[in-house]
C-alpha cells in the first residue's frame, strides 16, 4: 500500500505507538490541554469507539474519540470527545469517514442520539457535522479555556432523541 492510500481501523489498546500517536496529533491541534487520564478515561473504556485513520506506510493521520452512556437514565447517548486529522491530510474526507464510523458503531451498540461541542469558531468543523445532520441545541458562553463560546450540536437518531426525558420510561439494565 503507498503513502497516498489512506486506511481506517479501530483502535488497538495494546498499541502504546498508536496512544503516543493520538496524543501528539490532538495536542498539535485542539485548543483544550487534556491530560492522561482525559485520553486513558475515553480509550480505555470505549475503544471500539475510536477509529484512526493511517497511512500505506502506517503513520496516524486522523483520529476520533468517543463514548456511549445512559443520559438520564432514559437515552443512551453518544459523544464525539476529539477528532483531528493532519493538517496536509485535510479535505480528502478523513474527517467525514471517521466521524461515521464511530456513529455506525454507537448505533450498532443501540445509541439514541449524539451529540458533541465545538468551538462556534470552528468553521470547517462546524459545517462537517451539519452537513451530517447535526442540529445546533445550545450556545456556551465562554465554554473554552481560550474563552471561545462552543455551539453544542445533537445528532438525534431514535424518537427517543425527539422525547422530553420526563416522558421516557428508564433504561433497561443491560443483561450480560
Ligand atoms: C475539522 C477537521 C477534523 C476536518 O478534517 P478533514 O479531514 O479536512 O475533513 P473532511 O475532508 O472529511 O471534510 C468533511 C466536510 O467538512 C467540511 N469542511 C472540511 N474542511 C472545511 C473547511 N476548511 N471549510 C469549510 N468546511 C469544511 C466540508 O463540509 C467537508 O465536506 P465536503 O468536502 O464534501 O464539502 C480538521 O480540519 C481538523 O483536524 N481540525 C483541527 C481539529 C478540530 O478542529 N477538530 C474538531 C473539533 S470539534
Amino acid at each position: 500500500m503507498s503513502d497516498s492510500e489512506i486506511y481506517y481501523e479501530q483502535l488497538k489498546i495494546e498499541s502504546e505507538k498508536d496512544f503516543e500517536c493520538i496524543k501528539s496529533l490532538i495536542s498539535d491541534d485542539l485548543s483544550e490541554p487534556y491530560s492522561i487520564y482525559v485520553y486513558r478515561f475515553f480509550l480505555n473504556q470505549w475503544p471500539d469507539l475510536c477509529y484512526i485513520a493511517k497511512t500505506g506506510n502506517d503513520n496516524l493521520i486522523g483520529v476520533v474519540i468517543s463514548k456511549l452512556e445512559p443520559h438520564r437514565d432514559v437515552r443512551l447517548r453518544g459523544y464525539i470527545g476529539m477528532l483531528a486529522v493532519q493538517k496536509q491530510y485535510r479535505g480528502r474526507g478523513i474527517a467525514k469517514e471517521l466521524v461515521k464510523k464511530t456513529i455506525n458503531e454507537m448505533i450498532e451498540q443501540g445509541c439514541d442520539e449524539v451529540m458533541l461541542e465545538t468551538e462556534v469558531v470552528n468553521i470547517p468543523a462546524i459545517t462537517l457535522y451539519e452537513n451530517m445532520g447535526f442540529i445546533r441545541s445550545k450556545r456556551l458562553y465562554r465554554y473554552y479555556l481560550n474563552q471561545h463560546d462552543a455551539f453544542r450540536l445533537i445528532l438525534p437518531v431514535t424518537k427517543k432523541s425527539q422525547t422530553r426525558s420526563a416522558f421516557l420510561p428508564p433504561l433497561q439494565p443491560k443483561v450480560i
